[in-house]
């Protein structure tokens, strides 16, 4: 294992399975209980937001209640610890990573914790439920608030951020996704185009199996600590 200089990590659901929250493809994802183009597409969102917003108000509880694991508080160990800059993409919408102590993560699918005013474009703290009467604090409108998720549809965000990462990793890492929602899942492309070493960790081996020059198969909660101490152990060699 050589020293790297600069670490990308892309983390999906799976990294947060063990914290007690659904993902979304597996056998009770919450896709399968939630057809994706009634709770998460913009056209979804405008003609039922009160639906749209049920759904996401009913989901906050328990992403709010869960707790980092072992996974996540590796991650926030490997950024603190590691001599080179080690950056965390996240597809997630929980606030985990932070919550283990991970700062700068560039949540591209936007976070549950969160609420954007379509009107203004301000970005709000919504840890209680939004709904079509919210208020925008800023600009005064009423039902514009939407959840600063990102819907099937829509741009992703810090992708500015996101692209200057990639074209200048040597170690990118993907953790618990399963690789089929792009373009977070040409991310490895991008980062082998350039020379990158790449890491997948996974229950399984995923569609995007072919760009990951190592497979690291296992409960993310033991694989991805064992990982960072291999890589803590290199630099203190
Ligand atoms: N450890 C490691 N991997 C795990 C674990 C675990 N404990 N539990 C599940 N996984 C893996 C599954 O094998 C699967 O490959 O995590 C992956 C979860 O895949 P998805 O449910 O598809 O979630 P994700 O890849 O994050 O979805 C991407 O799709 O619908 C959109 O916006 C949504 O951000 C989401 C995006």
């Amino acid at each position: 294992m050589q020293k790297y200089h600069n670490i990308v990590i892309l983390t999906g659901a799976g990294i947060s399975a063990e914290s007690g929250l659904a993902t979304f493809r597996s056998s009770n994802g919450l896709w399968n209980n939630h057809p994706v183009d009634k709770v998460a597409t913009i056209e979804a969102f405008e003609q039922n937001p009160a639906y749209v917003h049920d759904f996401y108000n009913e989901l906050k509880p328990e992403v709010f209640k869960a707790r980092p694991n072992a996974a996540h508080i590796a991650l926030a160990k490997l950024q603190k610890k590691y001599p080179s800059p080690v950056s965390i993409i996240t597809q997630n919408v929980d606030t985990l990573h932070e919550k283990a102590g991970s700062t700068h993560v560039l949540h591209i699918h936007g976070q549950i914790d969160q609420a954007v005013c379509l009107n203004c474009g301000k970005i709000i703290s919504a840890t209680s439920d939004i709904d079509t009467e919210t208020i925008c604090p800023f600009c005064q409108t009423m039902g514009m608030m939407k959840p600063n998720i990102v819907f099937f549809g829509e741009n992703l965000l810090c992708m500015d951020e996101v692209d200057i990462l990639l074209q200048h990793c040597d170690l990118f890492i993907s953790i618990g996704t399963s690789g089929v929602v792009f373009p977070a899942a040409s991310f490895v492309q991008t980062a082998k185009s350039v020379g990158a070493q790449t890491y997948e960790f996974n229950l399984e081996p995923t569609s995007n199996n072919f760009y990951f020059d190592h497979h690291i198969m296992g409960q993310a909660g033991i694989t991805v600590p064992e990982f960072v101490e291999k890589l803590l152990a290199q630099e203190e060699n």
